[in-house]
């Protein structure tokens, strides 16, 4: 925990404090409902059911990653599990059911103990605090659908999923030094579709329960085909995404001085994105692009590609091509479409007499003048075969400021010398490596 920055770490202890005293208070006010209901054998059973439905489908989560960096969501059935709980139980049986699950699990898949705290006490707060609301504005004696109960159902479904979201993504944009309000509207965008579609999986749980308990065996079922469907559609994603990238690798590593030359394209593309104070989104697209920006070149021939003498201008035709083919490539993908424009115009320069478009200026798509100046800059301080000893980090700023406003967008380079010249240690690190790498 000691890792955390000060503000992630202040915010981590209140939401363990406001747990505390949630749970006292629940204990204090609601103790009556709990002894009630371990006294009758039926009522133990459903509440251990549950407790151990809530820990395997928390033991299966579902993965999402969220904004440009390295971050991870989790979403898991439990969700509906939980929501569902909120509705039938009272508060105290709630915060308690839920926390262990979510404690338990974590234990068994060996989380930091601060994570697991961390969670099962967000998790306790997020349903029992619902649970509060249900307790006075739904009941158990109308049916579900009752408009006073279809309407407490929804407002709580509202409290819950900002409970959810405000916590996980106010401590995330903490730990990422980023605004709360538009990081939570980010990212809470990607996630809505599954959070609805588990919220009504969750209504179904307490329209069984409310009319026959013992339908929720069909439940298993369900829950089983919901996970999976949800699993597939993210692991297609993440499985395209890295097929395409070990391509782009592979690429690279027909020529063995281009080893690596996508990936540090995109690294130092993030970067200069950043720099540029770019949206998540929109930077996302570019990094996702700058890596695969020469998977055209899949269709050169080796003869072409590993020739170590000037390419006649045949040649150089046929080494062109490989924008407009890259371009192919990752339009043929949903998740790359916005990208392949980008790719196409990788190679245009800023006074028009680049290919394959001759564009200039603003005419040239943003991503394509950044992933441009970046590969410029890479190419010129990492060894080729056909220039052994590379530009060192200052002859290369120099050569940028010579062709800025020619080949190179004259803003973007300004920005891109800046950010170097600040960081100049990480630069130099990053090319003492491909060198290391050359030899
Ligand atoms: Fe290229």
């Amino acid at each position: 925990m000691r890792e955390l920055p000060a503000k992630a770490r202040i915010f981590i202890y209140l939401e363990w404090l406001v747990f505390t005293i949630a749970f006292v208070i629940f204990v204090l006010v609601f103790k009556a409902d709990l002894i009630n209901s371990i006294q009758s054998l039926k009522s133990i059973i459903i509440i251990l059911s549950l407790t151990i439905a809530d820990i395997a489908s928390d033991l299966f989560p579902i993965i999402y990653s969220i904004d440009s960096s390295e971050n991870k969501a989790e979403v898991t059935i439990s969700y509906s599990l939980n929501f569902a709980l909120a509705v039938l139980f009272s508060p105290l049986i709630t915060i308690i059911i839920s926390f262990l699950a979510a404690f338990i699990s974590d234990i068994f898949t060996r989380k930091q103990w601060f994570k697991t705290l961390f969670n099962s006490t967000k998790i306790g707060l997020e349903t029992g605090i619902p649970s509060l609301f249900f307790y006075k504005y739904y009941s158990l004696n109308l049916p579900l659908t009752n408009p006073k109960n279809l309407s407490a159902i929804c407002v709580g479904f509202i409290i819950y999923l900002l409970l959810d979201s405000a916590i996980l993504f106010a401590l995330l944009s903490l730990l990422n030094n980023k605004p709360f309000i538009p990081f939570w509207y980010k990212n809470i965008k990607k996630v809505f579709f599954t959070l609805f579609a588990l919220f009504f999986l969750g209504v179904v749980i307490v329209f069984f329960f409310q009319t026959q308990p013992l339908m929720n065996l069909f439940i298993i079922p369900t829950f089983t085909a919901v996970y999976l469907a949800l699993k597939r559609d993210v692991q297609v994603t993440q499985e395209t995404e890295q097929a395409l990238y070990e391509l782009a690798a592979v690429v690279d590593a027909r020529v063995p001085d281009t080893m690596f030359h996508s990936e540090r394209v995109a690294e130092i593309t993030r970067d200069l994105c950043n720099a540029l104070n770019l949206e998540d989104g929109i930077t996302n697209v570019v990094v996702m692009s700058a890596k695969l920006h020469d998977i055209g070149k899949i269709s050169i021939p080796d003869e072409i590609l590993q020739k170590p003498s000037k390419l006649t201008s045949e040649e150089y035709e046929n080494v062109k091509l490989h924008s407009l083919d890259g371009e192919k490539i990752a339009s043929a993908l949903t998740r790359f479409r916005k990208g392949a424009t980008l790719i196409r115009h990788h190679h245009e320069r800023y006074d028009g007499i680049g290919y394959p478009d001759k564009f200039k200026d603003t005419q040239i798509p943003l991503g394509s003048r950044i992933i441009a100046l970046v590969d410029s800059f890479d190419t010129m301080t990492t060894p080729r075969n056909y220039r052994k000893i590379p530009k060192t980090l200052d002859e290369a700023l120099e050569e940028i400021k010579i062709w800025k406003g020619t080949q190179f967008d004259p803003d973007i380079a300004d920005v891109l010398i800046k950010m170097i010249k600040e960081n100049e240690k990480k630069y130099a690190q990053l090319i003492k490596e491909a060198k290391e790498n050359f030899e």
